[in-house]
């Protein structure tokens, strides 16, 4: 078993920023979480970050250790972006019925975690034409269970390579880049998207791009994805417009 580190060690990374992107579709921060999440340390307590609203960090303090921990890097990334592109959010943000962050008029924002990373996307507003963002990060691993069959349609699962690490990893991209999606079409369609209704493919330039097929003929919308990941980290960035794809 590794040694456990003293919870001092821990709290001094927690929360702290570990990059932020100048992406297409908005500013990135990613926020490095506790060891809690990995595990390590579930019964080590950390402080909530300053940055917090009052109201955020009651509703944080409400919630079980663990997705404690990713909520509030999620406010504290979300924090961090917005500061990043001087905007005041003096409102606390917390969820949207649906359960994505409800911003505040005038900025857009999205969340994702994993692991040990929180990243949030936001961008102003701008006042046409109205678009959505939507973030999603994974770690690059190898899978232990085939997940392809359940996140990606037949044409998406025929152009993937070989079994091994590059097949894991394409899985991975074309999961992260649907969930994007989802985040993004969440507020113009207001329901559950299945893996079914999205495709994303390679575009000949070697970007993504994606085509909906919405089972309730909402639209149409303009998807457009933007990957930063690197090395070990799938990082995809989502923007929806309604109107012509
Ligand atoms: C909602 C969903 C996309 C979240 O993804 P996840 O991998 O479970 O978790 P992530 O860490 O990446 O994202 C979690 C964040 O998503 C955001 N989120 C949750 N529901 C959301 C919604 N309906 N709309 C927008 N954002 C949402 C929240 O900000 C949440 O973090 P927070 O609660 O700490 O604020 C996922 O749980 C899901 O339901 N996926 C199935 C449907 C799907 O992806 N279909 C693809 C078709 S396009």
């Amino acid at each position: 078993m590794p040694p456990r580190r003293r919870a001092s060690s821990r709290s001094n990374l927690a929360f702290e920023r570990r990059f932020v992107r100048e992406l297409p579709f908005g500013t990135c921060v990613g926020i490095a979480l506790p060891s809690i999440m990995s595990g390590a340390g579930d019964d080590d307590p950390f402080d909530l970050p300053p940055i917090l609203h009052p109201d955020e960090a009651a509703f944080a303090r409400g919630l079980s250790p663990i997705r404690r921990a990713s909520w509030v890097g999620g406010r504290v990334a979300l924090r961090a972006a917005l500061t990043a592109i001087a905007f005041d959010a003096p409102a606390p943000i917390l969820a949207t019925p649906r359960g994505g962050p409800a911003m505040p008029s005038g900025v857009l924002g999205s969340v994702s975690h994993k692991n040990d990373l929180a990243v949030a996307l936001v961008a102003r507003a701008a006042a046409a034409p109205a678009v959505t963002v939507g973030i999603d990060v994974e770690a690059v691993r190898a899978l232990k269970r085939d997940i392809a069959r359940h996140v990606l349609t037949a044409d998406e699962r025929s152009a993937l390579p070989p079994e091994g690490p590059a097949r894991d990893a394409e899985v991975l991209l074309l999961f992260s880049a649907k969930e994007a999606i989802y985040k993004a079409l969440d507020p113009w369609v207001g329901r559950f998207v299945s893996f079914q209704e999205a495709t994303v493919a390679r575009a000949p330039g070697g970007g993504l791009r994606a085509s909906l097929a919405l089972a309730n003929g909402e639209g149409p919308f303009g998807v457009e994805l933007h990957q930063a990941g690197e090395a070990d980290l799938i990082l995809v960035a989502a923007r929806v417009t309604p109107g012509a794809p």
